[in-house]
């Protein structure tokens, strides 16, 4: 019962992000505030003029990867030429930082050399998914790591530095401009390029966040009073300061104490991918030890944290049989009634899960929607995340909940391609066509990125 959250609750909660959301766009309240609210120094959302060649980055998910993107203009459509994926060791993940972009421009080396770019200076989106305060669009200090990364010598510094370091240390090629990108940005950029009405991205995967274009009259700490830009709410560290204590259950107080991170990003240990397996592993020892599971036994596999992977709550809700298999598995001596109540299981933390993200996009759009003026608003949110993804009703939940929640609000959502990919490619390319840049690197390294005569901002 603690895992269901009635409407009235998440309107409660939905009130309590909206506070949280100005408190941390305020110039004097942002330092303590627990929803970051990053400037992020995109200022437009693609037009469709954008064009040229481009490398993207992207850290922050499952993997590291290095693409080589082509933006072209006539087709509106950003074309992936080429990619290449490199794990990241758990010990990398807690290593030094030095390891870590060693390894990263190590990665972006053999790729080069393979595409027969080597000679080049391209641009490069970088799309680095954790919290970072931004500086200009080519400077990133990290303030903190999430997810399952915890580099030392990294947090403070300024990211983009750090792999210009790198790449120099080897000596072997060079990059162009570089901008820094959030996954949410680049999904909401590359899903800018399709429908240009896309002014939110959210992500909900092994982590969750979403971004949003704020007026900049608004965003106290960036100077200017005309225009937009977007905003990287970090909203995974909403409750951080106490306030989401009377939804959160033992089992939530549990993964996080046993989190490489206690104490930061509750909302984020509420939603995302890395958490939402652990949860329910954690409820059904609880309910095996209250007998009211596998006649009150477990298995080595149960007992063990991180065994029950996120994955299987999407097979399980997809499928008795599934279930079955997962359960077996697992080693667990089940019946068919622990069966459908372990789905009932899985299907109470996905949900809870579902509903939290709704409550705060519904925040942000009707934020959006009162920040105009609108009595009604349409928009667009570009999605990504494999719990939104792959899971068989998370989606539907959510945006069923969202009407419920924001209903002056039409919201399309669009899934994106790739979003971390392209839109990294994207927000280069905008960079080097709207001012965010230095001057001496708008357009320099790439010729067929062309001069912008008007944004939409
Ligand atoms: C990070 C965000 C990121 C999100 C989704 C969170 O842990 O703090 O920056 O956007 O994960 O990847």
């Amino acid at each position: 019962r603690p895992f269901r959250l009635s409407l009235e609750k998440l309107k409660e909660v939905s009130v309590r992000l909206k506070k949280d959301l100005i408190r941390g766009l305020g110039k004097h309240s942002h330092h303590r505030a627990a929803v970051k609210m990053l400037p992020t120094f995109v200022r437009a959302t693609p037009d469709g003029t954008e064009k040229g060649d481009y490398l993207a980055l992207d850290l922050g998910g499952t993997n590291f990867r290095v693409l080589y993107v082509r933006v072209v203009e006539e087709q509106q459509k950003v074309v992936k030429m080429d990619s290449k994926i490199c794990s990241i060791p758990q010990e990398m993940m807690l290593g030094t930082g030095e390891q870590l972009f060693d390894h990263i421009a190590q990665c972006l080396g053999e790729f080069l050399e393979s595409q027969d770019l080597k000679g080049q200076t391209l641009p490069l989106g970088f799309t680095f998914s954790f919290p970072c305060e931004q500086k200009e669009i080519d400077k990133s200090i990290l303030i903190r790591w999430t997810k399952g990364f915890s580099c030392s010598g990294v947090e403070g510094q300024d990211v983009v530095k750090l792999l210009k370091e790198a790449i120099h240390r080897r000596g072997d090629y060079d990059i162009g401009s570089v901008a820094m990108v959030n996954d949410t940005v680049g999904t909401m950029m590359s899903c800018g390029y399709r429908d240009q009405s896309c002014e939110i991205g959210m992500i909900i995967g092994t982590g969750t966040n979403a971004c949003y274009m704020e007026e900049i009259k608004n965003v106290k700490r960036v100077e200017g009073e005309d225009g937009r830009m977007c905003i990287n709410t970090e909203w995974g560290g909403f409750g951080d300061d106490g306030s989401l204590k009377d939804i959160l259950t033992e089992f939530d107080e549990v993964v996080d104490q046993t989190s490489i991170n206690p104490g930061v990003h509750t909302f984020e240990k509420m939603i995302s991918g890395m958490y939402l397996g652990e949860i329910v592993r954690l409820l059904l020892v609880k309910m095996a030890e209250d007998k009211l599971l596998f006649k009150g036994e477990t298995s080595e596999a149960l007992l063990t944290p991180g065994q029950f992977e996120t994955k299987y709550i999407s097979e399980i809700e997809d499928g008795l049989e599934n279930a079955q298999k997962i359960l077996t598995a697992l080693g667990l001596n089940w019946d068919p009634v622990d069966a459908c109540v372990v789905r009932l299981v899985c299907d109470t933390i996905s949900s809870r899960s579902a509903r939290l993200c709704a409550a705060a996009l519904a925040t942000i759009s009707n934020r959006i929607r009162v920040n105009r003026g609108l009595d009604h608003l349409k928009t667009t949110v570009g999605v990504d995340g494999t719990v939104y993804r792959k899971h068989p009703n998370f989606s539907e939940e959510l945006q069923a909940a969202v009407r419920l929640l924001a209903p002056k609000c039409d919201i399309t959502f669009l899934v994106s391609e790739d979003g971390s990919g392209k839109g990294a490619a994207m927000v280069t390319a905008v960079a080097q066509t709207t001012c965010i840049l230095p001057p001496s690197q708008q357009g320099a390294t790439n010729p067929a990125a062309k001069k912008k005569k008007s944004v939409r901002t």
